[in-house]
């Protein structure tokens, strides 16, 4: 049978059972192939972010289909439900020779030096995440690869960026190495989707809290570290400000909006650089009064570091609206929604030290 044939067969099918489960026959016929041939390649899959999307990949796409890939050699007990690979992603030619070796359509980067960790070495900062991401974007060129999703963030924003509802497209001069190379990549990616016809697709994240893995050095960082001192009845001391607000989002949330990106017909991704993403936005102060309505003796004490000048070069909110139009778009949790499902879930993945 045909493609045509086939997709003629399923359009047929969808017709006469209406009741049948649509978004994976939608995706089989958006993209025009089925999805057992999709193989699918995640770099820096240990962190926060990717010990979650990768599971999410696999069940999406099956265990067979994806692998998971990360500098660290310790990550491997991690993946269970699918094959690892430890991969520096500088290694330009170890990169190629899996995505070619391996038939990769996909590849998912998410390796990269973060904002606080990225001041206390800029160079190598702009060195690992511009250097990685021109490595993907030219194998994608060159092997035709289906699709790239790259992570941009809230950093490309710069204190001459209005602050409230932060719109798509404005004024960016980031201060901050992390923010600078982000900017850049977001460049890269649209040269390369105009010039290339690379099917590159990004969103800028907001700061991310989950439960089930630590964060890799971000200035957000502190609304996942709160959760840990409240289970473990300590006080917390935050680096920030009590009225320092930032756009947040739940891991649930920025999983579901990667994939629901990753999912959308090609056409309906007007954005090539990065998408504003919006979840919710709060201060350190509102944290800590959503968790003290769970731990009514919790404690917090204000002790703002080096951290506080790159929170305040950040908006507070950020406007959506494009990512809402273009595929659809809308957040599932608030921060009392978030805080009553991390105190419920942490202890599991993190028990309190006695
Ligand atoms: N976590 C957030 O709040 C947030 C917000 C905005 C954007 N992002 C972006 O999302 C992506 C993932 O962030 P994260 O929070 O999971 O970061 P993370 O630091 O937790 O994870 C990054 C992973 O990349 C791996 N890595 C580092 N160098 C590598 C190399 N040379 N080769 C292969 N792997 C390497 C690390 O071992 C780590 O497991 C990044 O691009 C980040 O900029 C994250």
């Amino acid at each position: 049978m045909t493609f045509s044939n086939l997709e003629g067969f399923f359009t047929t099918f969808a017709q006469a059972n209406p009741n049948i489960n649509k978004k994976p026959l939608g995706d089989f016929l958006a993209f025009g192939k089925p999805k057992m041939m999709d193989k699918i390649l995640v770099i820096g899959a240990a962190g926060q972010l990717g010990s979650e999307l990768t599971q999410a990949l696999t069940n999406q796409y099956g265990g067979d289909q994806v692998i998971a890939t990360d500098l660290r050699d310790s990550a491997k007990s991690q993946f269970d439900y699918c094959r690892f690979e430890v991969l520096d992603v500088m290694n330009r030619e170890a990169l190629r020779d899996l995505v070619k070796e391996e038939k990769v359509t996909q590849i998912y980067h998410l390796a990269a030096v973060l904002s606080a960790t990225g001041e206390k070495n800029p160079l190598f900062a702009w060195h690992l995440n511009m250097e990685s991401l021109l490595y993907v974007l030219e194998l994608a060129k060159e092997e035709k690869l289906d699709k790239i999703y790259w992570p941009s963030s809230i950093a490309v924003f710069g204190p001459n960026t209005p602050k409230v509802n932060t719109p798509q497209f404005c004024v960016k001069e980031p201060n901050t190495v992390y923010g600078i190379s982000k900017q850049a990549g977001e460049r890269w990616c649209e040269y390369y989707f105009e010039k290339h016809g690379v099917d590159v697709r990004s969103l800028r994240y907001p700061g991310l809290i989950g439960y089930k893995s630590l964060p890799g050095g971000g200035t957000t960082d502190y609304a996942v570290d709160i959760y840990h001192k409240a289970i473990a009845n300590e006080k917390f001391n935050c680096f920030l400000r009590e009225d320092s607000y930032l756009p947040m989002m739940y891991m649930p949330d920025a999983i579901k909006a990667t994939l629901d990106l990753m999912n959308a017909p090609r056409e309906s991704v007007k954005i090539r650089s990065s998408y504003n993403l919006s979840g919710m936005s709060f201060s350190p102060k509102e944290i800590f009064e959503s968790i003290k309505k769970h731990v009514p003796d919790f404690q917090i004490e204000f002790n703002p570091d080096f951290r506080q000048a790159i929170a305040d070069s950040w908006p507070d909110s950020i406007d959506d609206s494009r990512a809402r139009e273009d595929w659809g778009w809308k957040p599932d949790y608030d921060l009392d929604a978030m805080t009553a499902d991390i105190l419920k879930n942490l202890p599991s993945y993190f028990p309190p030290k006695k």
